[in-house]
């Protein structure tokens, strides 16, 4: 999976280069990274690439820069100067959206920070719409100072000491649930110069959707009691990480969200390794945990919405050594508060498995043995359920495995046996910048107004498999279907935008794709990173994405960091809403996303949002339309790994003759307009999409699955939270009866850590209600831990 036209000169150093590479991840490896590396000379692609990325619909999009490297800002990266100002002002140069601003699609920041060490002294402020990205062939060292002062390394706000203490100061800038699209890649902080008795932080990371942390190393202090922190996040609706390590510290990961997918961590030596404030739902895939007190402390017993607890914890594929403790409860955990689900745990040297810690008692007995690992394949706590049997059993064991395609699991032997494959955001850091080819130099536009459909179709046909094709920073307007092939590499700068506009997507009865991956049938790589799909309005026509692409390898074909953003941002001409009766006038998409019967892939990150409200401008709530989220009817294998989908008309996820799909975890909103108009309106049912008809269904399902196989979903965080704008029905749980619908036609179907807000019936089979949510109360969501079919 090197650069394609790699020239043989180059393939010596390419192996030096991975070896090193791999030596940020590398759990044992605990040296600071120094800037004497043998990489170090070796430029990463987007340091030299040319960089003239554009934000056309900012007020000041002549002059506004994107992409920004520390170093043009003064900073020095030498272990001496303190860096924090030069950073924070290549993050704060242009008119960004920081205090006072809620959210923005304008003013975006790529911040690039060379290898080197730089001293920071007080926070970075990680404004929105930035991604903050290291080297990634010899990733940078932040280094707090010994006097650091401040909350974390990295932050979103401003916030120099504990917010939630009385003389701490700083300010929220952002409603945490509004918190999008930012990044955080390659780099490496390090708190060890910090007292140990310094509650200092890597970083606070207070995020939504459309948000990712990847190839992240924080090392803190190992004396005892030490109260470093690798990262804080209290609130917020996330979103997804990976590849993330940190070493030492108090608590690796001290977090409380929504919803979040975590996938690829490891955490050494810390006295907590990951610490769970509250939640409705998270998943973690592939964790390591080596010597530390307690692998996973839960604050398990909140059972009403005002004392949110953890809610639903899933975990599958882990290894943890040398912990007395894997998981420990704060509260007995009861039907009402606090499901776990565990798949495929490897212990060794762990005594114990599961710990309540009220009653200082053993829910489950781990292994002491530090050579014979315990696996435990299996393990729940919560209420199960089977096919369409009503009846809930509590259980605090053992459940069903779910049936798992080879295809979907991790090739390679040795400990990633029998893990399911996961494959990081490509950074093509083992290619030169000879490999890329710049779509502005090549003559696109990309300023929003221009029909860039020719130019971009003529460079997808010359550069497919031969470049990587680089999107300069800027919105792309095509007026009828783009092609990109199988082989193409496709890489954004801080989102890059292709947005479909014009009469080739109007009709309703004709919809047409607007970016086709693949044609029907094509084989090969496909590999998109940082793009933003959207539509200019209306669009009630519009498949916007439609994927066919088949590849062999696993992972080779996927979007990571890519998102299906559909209305409300400048430039959409969807930012109001309608006066006349024709809700088609403000229609966004028919389809959002479509993945085709011979199609795979791997999905990570990708959220798939039609505006509930504007992120430019006044940030007020606006009725739009789409009429499909994601149908997907691949045979597989598909990965989608901390997805979302939200407000589209009549389902937000669609398995129609789907196999072997892993979805872990997914999370979906209903339209807040609904049921007024009742599903499928604006829009009619469409037979050749196969829409679910299920009479008396008035409101979007959050998901179906229709006569599909081996499906395992690890985690799912479905909501309707409004019934005509109106939040009542969400304590009464009747915003809608019904989101989540399985034909019984369908088999190997595994619903994990299933968490419904404000909906009567948490799951279906064949329009019946299955599971009444409330019997799962668990806090503000009601948690289903298990149901098969
Ligand atoms: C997990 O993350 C580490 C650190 O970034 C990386 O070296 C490793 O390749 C990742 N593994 C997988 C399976 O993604
Ligand atoms: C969560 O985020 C909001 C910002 O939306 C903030 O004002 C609030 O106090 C936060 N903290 C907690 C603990 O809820
Ligand atoms: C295990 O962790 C403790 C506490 O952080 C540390 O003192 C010890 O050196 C660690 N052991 C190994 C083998 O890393
Ligand atoms: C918890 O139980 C264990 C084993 O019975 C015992 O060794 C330990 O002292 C107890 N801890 C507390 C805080 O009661
Ligand atoms: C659109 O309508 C909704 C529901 O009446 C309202 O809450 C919202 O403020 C309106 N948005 C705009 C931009 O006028």
């Amino acid at each position: 999976m090197l650069c394609i036209p790699l020239v043989s000169v180059l393939l010596g150093l390419v192996l030096t280069l991975t070896s090193s590479v791999s030596a940020i991840g590398r759990t044992h490896d605990q040296a600071v990274l120094t800037s004497d590396m043998s990489t170090h000379n070796l430029p990463f692609w987007l340091e030299n690439i040319k960089h003239q990325g554009t934000a056309p619909f900012n007020s000041d999009a002549d002059t506004y820069q994107v992409f920004r490297n520390v170093k043009d800002f003064g900073a020095k990266g030498d272990g001496k100067t303190d860096d924090t100002a030069a950073i924070n002002a290549a993050i704060s140069a242009g008119a960004r959206c920081g205090l006072g601003c809620d959210s923005t699609t304008t003013s975006p920041a790529v911040v690039y920070i060379p290898s080197g060490t730089y001293l920071v002294s007080s926070p970075i402020i990680a404004l929105y719409l930035t991604q903050i990205i290291g080297n990634a062939r010899a990733p940078p060292t932040l280094l707090a100072t010994k006097s650091f002062n401040g909350l974390a390394v990295i932050g979103i706000n401003l916030v120099h000491a504990n917010p939630y203490i009385p003389n701490g100061w700083g300010a929220q800038y952002y409603i945490n649930q509004n918190n999008f699209f930012r990044s955080i890649r390659n780099v490496h902080i390090d708190l060890r110069l910090v007292p140990a008795s310094a509650e200092a932080t890597g970083l606070h990371w207070q995020v939504s959707q459309a948000t990712s942390l990847v190839n992240v190393v924080v090392d803190m202090s190992t004396e005892k009691g030490t109260k470093h922190r690798g990262i804080f996040m209290e609130n917020g609706s996330g979103g997804f990480m990976g590849d993330l390590v940190f070493n030492g510290g108090n608590i690796g990961m001290h977090v409380g969200n929504q919803q979040f997918t975590v996938r690829n961590v490891s955490v050494n030596n810390a006295a907590t390794a990951v610490q769970c404030i509250w939640n409705w739902g998270w998943t973690f895939q592939d964790v390591n945990i080596n010597n530390c007190s307690v692998g996973f402390s839960l604050a398990t017993g909140g059972t009403t919405a005002d004392k949110q607890g953890v809610g639903a914890i899933a975990i599958i594929d882990a290894s943890i050594a040398n912990t007395p403790i894997f998981i420990q409860n704060t509260n007995p955990t009861s039907s009402l508060a606090g499901s776990l689900v565990l798949n495929n745990i490897h212990l060794t040297n762990v005594p114990i498995a599961v710990h309540t810690l009220s009653d200082n008692g053993t829910v489950l007995p781990g292994t002491s043995s530090p050579t014979t690992p315990l696996t435990i394949a299996s393990w729940a706590q919560g209420n199960v359920y089977k096919g369409t049997s009503g009846k809930s059993e509590f259980v605090k064991g053992k459940i069903p495995n779910p049936r798992k395609s080879e295809e979907l699991l991790d090739h390679t032997s040795g400990t990633r046996k029998g893990r399911l494959f996961g494959r990081g955001h490509p950074q093509y850091e083992e290619c030169d910048v000879d490999e890329f080819v710049s779509v502005k130099s090549e003559g696109a536009k990309g300023d929003g107004r221009s029909d860039d459909t020719q130019i971009l179709q003529g460079l997808f046909d010359k550069y497919s498999g031969k470049k990587i094709i680089f999107l300069d920073a800027g919105v792309y307007y095509i007026t009828n279907t783009l092609k990109i092939h199988a082989g193409a590499r496709v890489v954004g700068e801080g989102w890059s935008v292709i947005m479909g506009g014009g009469p080739a997507f109007q009709d309703v009865k004709n919809p047409r794709v607007m970016v086709q991956c693949g044609e029907r049938g094509s084989k090969g790589f496909l590999e998109i990173t940082d793009v933003v799909f959207t539509t200019k309005g209306p669009a009630p026509g519009a498949i916007v994405v439609e994927w066919n692409v088949n590849s062999h390898v696993q992972g080779g074909a996927g979007m990571w960091d890519t998102h299906i953003r559909l209305g409300g941002s400048a430039g959409t001409n969807l930012q109001t809403n309608v006066t006349n009766s024709d809700l088609l006038s403000n229609a966004a998409a028919y389809l959002a996303m479509h993945i085709t019967p011979q199609a795979n892939g791997y999905f990570e990150g990708t959220w798939i949002w039609l505006a509930d409200h504007n992120l430019d401008g006044k940030t007020d709530q606006v009725s739009l339309y789409s009429g499909r989220g994601l149908l997907s009817e691949s045979k597989g294998p598909v990965w989608l790994v901390g997805t979302a989908s939200e407000h589209h008309v009549l389902y937000q996820y669609y398995l129609n003759h789907a196999e072997n799909h892993y979805m872990g975890l997914i999370q979906t909103e209903s339209p807040y307009w609904q049921p007024n108009p009742p599903l499928p309106a604006p829009f009619t049912f469409d037979t050749s999409f196969t829409d679910p008809d299920i009479v008396g269904q008035t409101s979007s399902w959050g998901l179906v699955v229709r006569k599909s196989k081996d499906i395992i979903i690890l985690g799912a965080g479905l909501y309707s939270f409004y019934s005509a704008y109106t939040q009542a029905c969400i304590n009464s749980k009747s915003c809608q009866s019904q989101l989540l619908n399985v034909d019984s036609e369908s088999e190997g179907v595994s619903v994990y850590s299933l968490s419904t807000v404000g909906v009567t019936s948490q799951l279906s089979v064949d329009g019946q209600s299955v599971i009444p949510a409330v019997q799962n109360l668990n806090g503000f969501a009601d948690t289903a831990t298990f149901w098969s079919l």
